[in-house]
């Protein structure tokens, strides 16, 4: 990956998300402007797993040109080699291995972000997937550290010793979830002391700013999550404002229309009833709502849809009636307006 060419491009990476970042998903965000980059929801590694379906289809069915890496989540030696292995028969553009995830059940068993707080053990996997990954790249998503930033230099240390290919940061502690401004400032360290690609990430909300952070820390690239979820025009807009062209304005009736897609794709349970469906758009549509007005007003009518009829009224009354079709999607959330996300 090369280093991020301010004035030519940044590379840009579509974050892994639990039940959101599903083939269908990746679908509908390609065809707003893919990222240079997809990652796939966890693999979970445990004994006897084998891999997901629905997940492989990300990789084997992908089909928008771009490389896919798959993430991995566990801590069974011998089944990481199992599970890697596996992996390294298809056409995965690397293995990355989650080092962040919040949710307490998956860290009160030393995975995700327990991690952090077990370094020997993270020292282990580490060692045992650079020895399994041959045919591919290695990558690592981390956080700062579990409950303070302790172990950021001896997690860097750990990458530099097991030879990582590249390395993601999501600038916050595991504690901190998703609340708060991440400390930007560690990612700068670590694109001071490593001599492999950084990808930034956490809350770059906006072109502007991912392309911000990019040149004031050194990064590499930027990975987006939650705002791609928001703003699925981000990847197109990062790529036009760092070629010097103006970033395409989406407007209200785009967003329409990209609700209508994430509908139709139907990221979820394929098997899934309409009510099932629609509770499942809401997700989305959370994240949406915080660029359509700044009360909140479109989130909280929407969360009270029971049926398609009545969601999609919502969304021409918000999206389309009265003129808003053709009033600019904002490039930054509002702030007042919260999306509460519960999982990573
Ligand atoms: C709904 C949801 C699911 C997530 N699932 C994963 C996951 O499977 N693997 C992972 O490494 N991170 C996961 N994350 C964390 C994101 O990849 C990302 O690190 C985090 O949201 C911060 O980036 P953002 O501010 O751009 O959203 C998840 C986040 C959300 C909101």
């Amino acid at each position: 990956m090369p280093p991020a060419a301010i004035g030519g491009t940044l590379p840009t990476v579509l974050a892994p998300m639990q039940d959101v970042t599903t083939l269908p998903f990746m679908k509908v965000i390609a065809r707003c402007g893919s990222p240079d980059i997809f990652f796939t929801e966890y693999f979970r590694v445990y004994p006897h797993s084998s891999l997901e379906k629905h997940i492989l289809a990300s990789i084997t069915a992908n089909g928008t040109d771009r490389p896919v890496i798959a993430q991995v989540l566990g801590n069974s030696l011998p089944d990481i080699r199992r599970i890697t292995a596996l992996l390294q028969q298809h056409p995965v553009a690397g293995i990355d291995l989650n080092v962040g995830c919040p949710a307490p059940k998956i860290y009160k068993n030393k995975a995700g972000g327990g991690l952090l707080a077990d370094l020997p053990l993270l020292d282990r996997i580490l060692e045992t997937l650079r020895e399994s990954i041959t045919e591919t790249r290695f990558s690592v998503k981390v956080r700062l550290g579990f409950d303070s930033f302790e172990p950021f230099e001896p997690v860097l240390e750990l990458i530099r010793k097991h030879r990582v290919d590249f390395v993601t940061i999501h600038a916050r502690t595991v504690r901190e979830m998703y609340r708060g401004e991440p400390h930007y400032e560690f990612i700068a360290k670590a694109c001071s002391c490593l001599d492999i690609p950084v990808i930034a990430n956490g809350n770059l909300s906006s072109p502007a700013k991912a392309i911000r952070i990019a040149r004031e820390t050194g990064a590499a690239g930027v990975m987006i999550g939650r705002d791609a979820i928001r703003n699925p025009w981000i990847f197109r807009q990062i790529r036009e404002a760092t070629q010097g062209m103006e970033p395409f304005q989406p407007t209200l009736a785009d967003v329409r229309t990209y609700i209508d897609w994430i509908f139709t794709a139907n990221p979820g349970r394929p098997d899934a009833t309409e009510r099932a469906r629609v509770s499942h758009l809401k997700k989305f549509v959370n994240f949406i709502g915080q660029g359509v007005d700044p009360q909140g007003r479109f989130v909280k009518t929407m969360r009270r849809a029971e049926n398609s009829t009545d969601f999609f009224r919502v969304c021409d009354h918000f999206l389309i009636e009265g003129g808003r079709d053709a009033e600019p999607f904002p490039m930054e959330p509002y702030a007042g307006v919260v999306a509460r996300p519960n999982c990573e």
